[in-house]
Parts: C-alpha cells; structure tokens; sequence
C-alpha cells in the first residue's frame, strides 16, 4: 500500500477567484505547488492549515513591469524595498527593467542585477536592454537567463538613447528566433525632442507643459512602427504603459493581422485626468504623462473589449526631493505602483467598474500567458505554483506614502480612500506577507522565472528573407 500524500498546507474558508468564475474551496499545497482544490472534507489531510474565512483567494499578481533601481539608484530603490513592496501589494512576480546603472544591457550588467536580485521576496524576471549598441550582445543577455527585452523607442529615466528602426529591426530579428517578448516604451523621441524645445523657448516649466510635449501622437506612431517591424520578424512585442485612446487602434489593427502583440496599462491612466496636473502638481509627471479625459474612458474600453490585455504599474519609485521641483522639466518622471495596484484596482471592482474575474484576468492570468508562464504561474490549477494573494474585499484604507514599503515615500495617490486589501501573500506556498506584515524571513526566497517560461520560437512571417541576413550578419550557419 502506497503512503497517503499529506498536504503541507491546507488553506480553507476562502472564496477561490479564477479569470472564470468564483466557488467555495479550500486548497491544498505540496512542495510549493497546488495540490488540489475542492470541498475541505475531500482533500488529503495537511501538517498545517489557516483559516482565510471571509477572505478571497486569488493567483497572486504578475506585475510586468516595475524598476527597482539596482543597481544604480538605490537612493530610490533595491531589490529588497522592491519586492517586500510588491509582496505588501499582493503581487508574487515582476518583471524588472533595465534602466538601471550599469544598465542590463550586456552580461556583465545582467550578473550585477542577478546579484542584487538575490534579495527578492518575490518572483521575478529580468529585462534585458535592446538598444543601437547592444545587438550582439542580445543572445548573451538571453543565455545568462534575460526573461523578455526592454526597448526605449523614447526618453525617459535613465536617458538611455532611444534606438534606431534599424537597429531594432536587426533586434527583433535576433530575439525572434528566441521566442522572448520585447517589451516597448512606445513613445518615439525625435518628435517629443522638438516639442520639449519649443515649450522650453517659450518659457514653459508648468506641469502641463510636460503633457504639451509628449502628445498622443508620438504613442501612435511608436506603437505602429513597432508593430509593422514585429510583423516582418515575427517577433512577439508587449506595448508598455498604454496611455492614449488613440493608440489603441494600431494596436487592434496588428492584433488582427496576426501579429503576437499584447499591451498593459496602468492605474494611474486608468483614475486620473488632465485635472491631476492642478491638483498633484509635478508629482504627476509620468511619462508618457497622464491625459484628457477621454483618454481615460477609451483605456477602459480597451479593457472590455480585450485590446489591453493586462494592467501593470511602472512603479517608479523616486524620492519626494527629485519629484517635488518646480521646474517641471527637471522633476523625476514616475511614481511607485507595485504597493498600491492592487487596493486601486479592487476599488474598482467594489464600485462595479470591474467584475473580480476581469481582475484575475488582467492581473495574473493574461501577464502570464503573454511571458510563458502560465500554468505555472497566473492559474490555480493542480500543479500550477502556489502563488496566492488572500484579499479582503471589504478592508478601508486610505493610501498613505509614509507607510510604504518602497523607499519611495510619494505618491499621486496620496489620501485615496480604498475598499480592498491584499492581507495575505504566499510565494510557491510560503507566506512572505501576513496579516500585513513582511515576513521578514522570505528576503532571498525569491526566485528567476526564466527557468519555467516556455516561448517557444513563433514562425517568421518572413523567414527566409529574416534568418538568411541573420546569418549573414551574425555569421553563423543554421
Ligand atoms: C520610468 C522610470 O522612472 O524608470 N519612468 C516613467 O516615467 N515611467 C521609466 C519608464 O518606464 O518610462
Ligand atoms: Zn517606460
């Protein structure tokens, strides 16, 4: 007779949320992963169980896309305010960016970030940098464990120059043949500099004029450039922070031409308006910046209809000097998010702007789709990992920087009243956030998700002409 599996942990009382629909269950974990869910009375007995009643249990949030400054800039972040920041924010994976100093453009860089990531509580994947001068080094970046590129197509922190069309054609190309999504900041830079000189000539230094110099226009021309070089490649891209209604049409038009696209954007798109620059002044600043109104409703058609596909949150974190300068030129661009996502975006669901399942789906399921994660991650399957959040639908907060867990003690978000807490998160069946509390003995339990992506390599649409200059550029015979 063979033993009977004892579960480590058995969670009941909770009503568990898929992208599909809400039930009654408990869930049993094993060796970090679920085991089963179902009626408690029916699942293997466990070392340990927790009472969640009253509670809903959710695949923990897959943020792909946050900065967490290290190394480089750690005045503003690390690895550890970071990811205890997204565990107090019920997120159990990032995607972090390469925009830091060295920037992770080349293998040396990506081992220093490997290093500071040692710290995670959390989670994560690491960008790698496509830029003019790192082409050769893009399959180095994805031996040494890169999970998806990072191209700035526009200025913004860091101010690493933004690539010509001809060296991301060559880019694409390249990581095409990987299978690895390439995730853009798709605002294109030459016409934002023009724009910035002129407002600045006239004398400009008003938190609008930051939005003055970055109209929709430059979103739409970088998301549909983007496109057209990832149809001729093959190349999946994820287009960043998705800011303008009109950018969304590209975005609809290479999604029906088969193009493997997906887009993100962000809360703070999503609840403010233009009125945000009176009222938050340049702590606002964000690039691409938040918009007029009607940005904002098209945002949210564009998540009921599907043409954006997840919500993530640029957490951006700076310190309250570097956002707080009445130059607005010279004000750090961003804010945290990883933290607040989550209470923002449950709020929602409470005022019936979002069903829970919608915000699975744009959390966690769809962001692990589109980064070959899923089932591992962004699913409560049998054998998926048990990354779970446990929220409490009913909990009132009011958003407050000072008790952040980022060292970015600023926010726009400042004094939001919010219905809706993340009070538990468990990594792979560890819990890293309790009671909302860091578990403080989870620093380090973190770990790289590239060794469980699965991406395989899409078919080039235009293959021969694709790998027959690959070859002959890079020199090697397939
Ligand atoms: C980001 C940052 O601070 O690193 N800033 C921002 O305004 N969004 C960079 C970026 O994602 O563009
Ligand atoms: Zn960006």
């Amino acid at each position: 007779m063979t033993n009977p599996t004892i579960a480590d942990l058995v969670i009941s009382g909770a009503t568990v949320v898929t992208d599909a629909a809400s039930f009654d269950a408990a869930v049993a974990i094993k060796d970090g992963r679920i085991l089963a869910i179902g009626e408690e009375r029916a699942l293997p007995s466990a070392r340990e169980t927790f009472d969640a009643t009253g509670l809903h249990l959710l695949p923990g949030a897959i943020d792909v896309h946050v900065h967490f400054r290290e190394p480089g800039y750690t005045h503003k972040e690390d690895w550890q305010t970071g990811t205890a920041a997204a565990a107090m924010g019920g997120v159990t994976t990032v995607f972090e960016m390469p925009n830091v100093d060295p920037p992770t453009a080349t293998p040396e860089g990506l081992a220093l970030k490997q290093e500071a990531a040692k710290k995670a509580h959390v989670d994560y994947g690491l960008y790698g940098l496509l830029a003019e001068d790192n082409i050769d080094q893009l399959e180095a970046l994805i031996e040494g464990g890169v999970a998806g590129f990072k191209c700035f197509m526009g200025n913004t922190f860091g101010n690493l120059p933004s690539p010509s069309t001809g060296a991301m054609l060559e880019g694409f190309e390249i990581v095409a043949q990987h299978g690895l999504r390439i995730a853009l900041h798709a605002e294109t830079a030459s016409i934002m500099a023009r724009r910035e000189k002129r407002l600045q000539a006239a004398g400009r230094t008003d938190p609008l004029a930051h939005l003055a110099s970055r109209p929709a226009v430059v979103a739409v021309e970088a998301v549909s450039r983007a496109a057209i070089l990832a149809e001729w490649t093959g190349a999946r891209i994820h287009i960043l922070h998705i800011s303008s209604a009109d950018e969304l049409r590209p975005l609809r038009e290479a999604k029906l031409r088969g193009v493997d696209i997906t887009g993100e954007t962000c809360p703070h798109y999503l609840l403010f308006d233009e009125q945000a620059y009176a009222d938050h002044r340049s702590v606002i600043r964000v690039n691409p910046p938040v918009r007029e109104r009607h940005h904002q409703d098209g945002l949210w058609q564009g998540l009921y209809d599907g043409t954006i596909d997840m919500i993530a949150t640029d957490h951006a974190p700076h310190t309250p000097a570097e956002k707080l300068r009445n130059d607005i030129w010279t004000v750090d661009c961003g804010f945290p998010g990883v933290e607040t996502q989550m209470p923002l975006m449950l709020s929602q669901v409470h005022a019936g702007r979002l069903s829970l399942s919608d915000y699975v789906r744009l959390t966690s399921t769809k962001p692990a789709k589109a980064f070959g994660l899923y089932p591992a991650k962004g699913a409560l399957l049998p054998g998926s990992d048990a990354d779970i959040t446990l929220v409490d639908l009913n909990r009132e907060d009011t958003i407050a920087a000072a008790h952040f867990q980022s060292r970015s003690k600023i926010t726009p978000f400042e004094g939001m009243k919010v219905t809706g807490m993340p009070i538990h998160t468990l990594v792979r069946g560890r819990f890293i956030m309790k009671d909302r509390q860091i578990v403080g003995e989870s620093k380090g339990w973190g770990r790289s998700v590239h060794r469980i992506q699965r991406m395989p390599p899409p078919q080039p649409k235009n293959s021969d002409q694709t790998l027959a200059a690959v070859t002959r550029v890079s020199g090697r015979s397939r």
